[in-house]
C-alpha cells in the first residue's frame, strides 16, 4: 500500500492563525499537525509516501525533507490549482499505479492513528473504505448515510441539509478502482473535482465501499477551543523531560517537556506543558494543558490552557487562558496611565478583554 497526503490549497482558508502559512503546519504539542499524519501512516506500515503540495511548496518541503525522518520515503507532486481532492489524486495517478493507497488530508488529526482501519481495510477486500465521525455540525463536511452493515449508500458534500450526523473524516482507504470513477466524475458546483463525488460513484456502479465510525477526531477548521481541547489530548501523552534549564527558584509540576535550550528563570510550569526550544519564561506562571513554542519569551505573566506559537512575546500581561496566539505575535501589558488597550491585530483576530 502507497500513501498519498494532501498538503496543497492555497493556506487561506484558515482562520485566525494566519492566512499565509501552510495550515498543515499548524502545531499541536509543538509538533505540525501534517507530522502526526505521516507518523501515523508509517505506523501502519506504509513508508512509500506521495505528498501534493501547492503555493506553500516550500514550506511543506522544508518540514518533510526526503521522509526519512519519518523512515518513509517522500515524492512530491506540485498542483498548480486547488481544483479539488480527486484532482490531486489524478495528479498523482501514474505514481499511485494500480497500487491500493490511503489518502490522508494533512490538515486532520485521526487521535489514536490509522493502523486499525488500515488493517480493516487490507482484511475486508472491499473497493474502498472511508473513516466517519459523528460532530454536531455536519454541514462544515463530507456527510455519508451508510447501511446497518456498515456499506456506504450515500455521500453529500457540506449539505445544507444533512441526512446524518457521520462526517467523513479525511483519511480514504482506495484500491485502483477510484481512478476510474475519478475519470468519470465532473466538478461540483464550487469548481472542485470532488472525492466525494468519485466515492459515489463507485457506490452507484456496484463497488463495495464500507465505512468505519472513529472517535477522537479534529480537523482545523479554524474553531481555537477545538484546537485548544486536541492540544490537551496530546499533552496528556508528553514524557516529561528536562533538557533545557530550570534555575533552583523555579518548580516543574506533573508532566512538563523542557526542550534543549530553553530558559526557566524563578517560575512554575504545572503539566502536561511543553516549552520549546530558544523559549525563556521569566518570573510566570504556565500551563497546565498549554504548549509554548520555540525562541518565545514570557515573563512575569499566567497562561493556562493555550498554545502560544513559535517567537511570541508575552510580558506583564497577567493571567492568559483559553488562547491562541500566533507566531512572533506581541502582547504587554502596560505600567503607564490611563489603563487602556492598545491593539494591533491582524484580519479576522478574536481578542476578549477582561474588563
Ligand atoms: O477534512 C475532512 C473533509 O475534507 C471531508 O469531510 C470533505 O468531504 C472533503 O471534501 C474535505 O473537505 P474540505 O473542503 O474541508 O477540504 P480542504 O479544502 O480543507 O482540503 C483538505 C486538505 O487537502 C488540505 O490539507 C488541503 C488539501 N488540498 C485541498 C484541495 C481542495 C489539496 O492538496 N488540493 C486541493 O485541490
Amino acid at each position: 500500500m502507497k500513501a498519498l497526503v494532501l498538503a496543497g490549497g492555497t493556506g487561506t482558508r484558515l482562520r485566525p492563525i494566519t492566512h499565509t502559512a501552510a495550515k498543515q503546519l499548524v502545531p499541536v504539542a509543538n509538533k505540525p499537525v501534517l507530522f502526526y499524519g505521516i507518523e501515523s501512516i508509517v505506523e501502519a506500515g506504509v513508508t512509500e509516501i506521495g505528498v501534493v503540495v501547492g503555493d506553500t511548496e516550500k514550506e511543506i518541503r522544508a518540514a518533510l525533507g526526503d521522509g526519512s525522518r519519518f523512515g518513509a520515503r517522500i515524492t512530491y507532486f506540485r498542483q498548480h490549482r486547488p481544483l479539488g481532492l480527486a484532482h490531486a489524486v489524478r495528479i498523482a495517478r501514474d505514481w499511485l499505479g494500480e497500487d491500493d493507497f490511503v489518502m490522508y488530508l494533512g490538515d486532520n488529526f485521526v487521535i489514536g492513528g490509522i493502523t486499525g482501519p488500515a488493517e480493516e481495510f487490507r482484511a475486508a477486500g472491499t473497493h474502498a473504505r472511508i473513516l466517519v465521525t459523528r460532530v454536531p455540525d455536519p454541514t462544515r463536511f463530507g456527510v455519508a448515510e451508510l447501511a446497518p452493515d456498515g456499506r456506504v449508500v450515500r455521500l453529500q458534500e457540506k449539505p445544507r441539509e444533512p441526512r446524518s450526523d457521520l462526517a467523513v473524516v479525511g483519511v480514504y482507504f482506495f484500491t485502483s478502482a477510484v481512478h476510474r470513477a475519478i475519470e468519470a466524475i465532473e466538478p461540483s458546483a464550487r469548481g472542485e473535482l470532488e472525492i466525494t463525488d468519485a466515492i459515489q460513484w463507485l457506490v452507484d456502479s456496484g463497488h463495495d465501499v464500507r465505512a468505519g465510525v472513529i472517535h477522537g477526531y479534529w480537523k482545523d477548521t479554524g474553531d481555537v477551543t477545538d484546537m485548544l481541547e486536541v492540544n490537551r489530548r496530546v499533552l496528556a501523552d508528553v514524557e516529561a523531560a528536562v533538557l533545557g534549564d530550570v534555575d533552583g527558584a523555579s518548580v516543574l509540576v506533573g508532566p512538563v517537556r523542557i526542550e534543549a535550550g530553553a530558559r526557566i528563570i524563578r517560575s512554575t510550569v504545572v503539566g502536561p506543558a511543553i516549552i520549546g526550544a530558544g523559549t525563556v519564561i521569566r518570573d510566570s506562571r504556565i500551563g497546565p494543558a498549554t504548549s509554548i513554542a520555540e525562541d518565545c519569551v514570557i515573563t512575569g505573566s499566567d497562561v493556562e490552557f493555550s498554545l502560544i506559537l513559535c517567537d511570541a512575546r508575552i510580558e506583564d500581561a497577567g493571567r492568559i487562558e483559553g488562547s491562541l496566539i500566533g507566531r512572533s505575535a506581541c502582547v504587554t501589558g502596560t505600567p503607564v496611565e490611563p489603563r487602556a488597550h492598545r491593539l494591533v491585530l491582524g484580519d479576522h483576530s478574536h481578542i476578549e478583554i477582561a474588563s
